[in-house]
């Protein structure tokens, strides 16, 4: 059976990564004789330079068809001043409600051979290993109203979630804490606010169901402060989302650069889709100097949960680890003694390292 992928490159360095990811699963149809069926399809800057639309219906129609999909990355200086709903993020945010991609996985692994390229000291962040189980699709990213009032000298966001929105995360959280080292974080406001007031009862009210997970609550911005300072504390973090989105670039700094940090967005059931934690890097976008690790890693993880595909997946992770150990690297990540390479060059190392 040939795996239908849709590829929305996006803008920026999401572009250039997304070619690495699909260099590297055609090297898995090589090797595995598992054959992938790709198309591409336009979100963000791009779609609005095209359609005048940040998510066309046909990009939302092919992704509902497709088994995965691949997303590198949207936004850039050129839509900056665009009004609200002609924005690139918002074709994000569109297609994640589209799908219904309430989990957003995000493994944070640093590699032995870059402890060094953290600015984080090494005996700190060593052995750290985590997970953060972010919700994707409520909270303040889509509660209404948000918009201005009084002529523009007022404004309003909402953060909004119903119960059932933080039950099944809350579950996805403890179920992925089953499969490590069974102990949850659960990170939330909830000295302030409301809604990490029910977040937190539903925590509480969970732990029945899953006995060998052992849960801890800590307040987001001792979270934050823990994160950098004892990162192996921690196994599974759960948060809503943009507590999640924050927590996650901070965490990154863990494996030396964001350009590292793979993740998948599922759904109760459906497609998933999978899309490195970084942005579109406008800095250094057109250069070919962009990390592709990040995304290579997100086509991995495409292959583990919607591929059902565990020793491909896993041929990738060696794959990346091997380059990394030969001492690799790209320029995002400081190395005084390995061999500085561009997009092109790492892609090709991992290919033939598979
Ligand atoms: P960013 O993640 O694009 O970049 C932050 C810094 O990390 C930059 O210095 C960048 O060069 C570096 N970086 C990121 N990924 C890298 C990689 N793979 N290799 C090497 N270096 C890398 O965040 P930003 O600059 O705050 O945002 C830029 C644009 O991206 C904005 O328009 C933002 O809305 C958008 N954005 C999109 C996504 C997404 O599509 N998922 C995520 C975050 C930001
Ligand atoms: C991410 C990004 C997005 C988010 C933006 C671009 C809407 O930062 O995927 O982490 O905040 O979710
Ligand atoms: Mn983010």
């Amino acid at each position: 059976m040939t795996g239908k992928i849709v590829l929305l490159p996006g803008d920026g360095i999401g572009a250039e990564v997304i070619y690495a990811a699909k260099d590297v699963l055609e090297a898995i149809t090589k090797k595995y004789n598992k054959p992938f069926e790709f198309s591409s399809y336009d979100i963000g800057g791009v779609a609005i330079d095209n359609h005048n639309t940040p998510l066309p219906d046909e990009t939302v129609k092919a992704c509902k068809n497709a088994d995965a999909v691949l997303l590198g990355a949207v936004g850039g200086p050129k839509w900056d001043n665009n009004p609200s709903d002609l924005r690139p993020e918002r074709g994000l945010l569109g297609i994640r409600k589209a799908l219904d991609l309430y989990a957003n996985l995000r493994p944070v692994k640093g590699f032995k051979k870059l402890l060094h390229a953290s600015p984080l000291k090494e005996e700190i962040i060593q052995g750290s290993d985590l997970l953060i189980v972010r919700e994707l699709t409520g909270g303040l990213y889509f509660g209404q109203p948000s918009e201005r009032f009084d002529n523009g000298n007022a404004v309003v966001d909402t953060l909004a979630y119903t119960r059932k929105e933080m039950e099944r995360i809350i579950d996805k959280a403890f179920q992925s804490a089953e499969l490590r080292n069974k102990q949850l974080t659960s990170v939330d406001k909830a000295n302030v606010l409301e809604s990490s007031k029910l977040w937190r009862e539903i925590v509480e009210e969970k732990k029945a169901d899953y006995p060998n997970v052992t849960v801890d609550h800590v307040l987001v911005d001792a979270a934050a402060m823990k994160l950098i300072t004892n990162p192996t504390q921690f196994d599974v973090i759960v948060t809503e989302n943009m507590f999640g989105d924050i927590l996650s670039d901070e965490a990154s700094v863990l494996t030396g650069s964001l350009g590292m940090l793979p993740s998948a967005s599922l759904a109760e059931d459906g497609v998933g889709l999978y899309e490195p934690a970084h942005g579109s890097a406008p800095d250094i976008a057109g250069k070919g100097i962009a990390n592709p690790i990040a995304m290579i890693l997100s086509a991995a993880m495409m292959l583990r949960y919607s591929f059902n595909m565990n020793e491909e997946a896993q041929a990738i992770e060696d794959a990346v680890e091997k380059i990394v150990n030969q001492n690799y690297y790209t320029a995002d990540l400081k190395n005084d003694n390995g061999e500085l390479v561009n997009t092109t060059e790492m892609t090709q190392l991992i290919v033939d390292a598979i």
